[in-house]
């Protein structure tokens, strides 16, 4: 079977990073969107992602199945150095380890950017996406309790973190 390939992304991804997405938005905590994000949004967004914060995609026999990026953690200037990572593979791709290819290639282009530290903000009842983080050296930082409110319930974040 072909293996995806990961690289960078360019604008004519951005519609089915966004499918991709909108789909988690829709039918999961694992984002606390509520709201689909549309075109113009992502294109947006893309275009706030510069050198050092990428945008990458796994590709597989001309499709993309999933995306993951560096954001910036705050906005404030003494914050430069601290990105948070997001991984979304698409509903059908996961569970099979290509979260794990995006995580590291994640943390080396972090690493090789300058980057101090990751962080990754998750829903506590997403247990895939902890374990992920866990197995690449993310440790608990802050669980912080019912921030969130989706679908009629209280959503508690577990902030992790893993030093470069
Ligand atoms: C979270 C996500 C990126 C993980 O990628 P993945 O390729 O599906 O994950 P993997 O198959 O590599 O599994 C990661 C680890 O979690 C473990 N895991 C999976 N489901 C689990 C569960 N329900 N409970 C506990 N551990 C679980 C796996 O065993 C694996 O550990 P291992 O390699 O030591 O066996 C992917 O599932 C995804 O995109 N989910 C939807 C979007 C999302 O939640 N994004 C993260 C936002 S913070």
């Amino acid at each position: 079977m072909t293996e995806p390939c990961l690289r960078s992304a360019a604008r004519a991804d951005l519609p089915a990073i966004n499918a991709i997405y909108n789909h988690y938005v829709l039918h999961s905590n694992c984002t606390y969107q509520t709201v689909p994000t549309t075109e113009q949004e992502r294109m947006a967004w893309f275009d706030a992602h510069g050198e050092k914060h990428p945008v990458i995609v796994a590709e597989l026999d001309g499709t993309v199945i999933g995306w993951g990026s560096l954001s910036r953690f705050h906005l404030r200037q003494a914050y430069d150095h601290s990105v948070e990572d997001s991984i979304y593979l698409h509903h059908d791709h996961c569970g099979r380890g290509l979260g794990g290819s995006f995580l590291k290639e994640l943390l080396r282009r972090a690493k090789e950017l300058g980057h101090h530290t990751v962080l990754g903000g998750i829903d506590s009842s997403q247990a895939a996406s902890i374990a992920l983080h866990e197995k690449f050296g993310f440790v608990k930082v802050s669980h912080l309790k019912e921030v969130g409110f989706k679908d009629g319930r209280w959503l508690d974040v577990v902030w992790m973190q893993r030093m470069l």
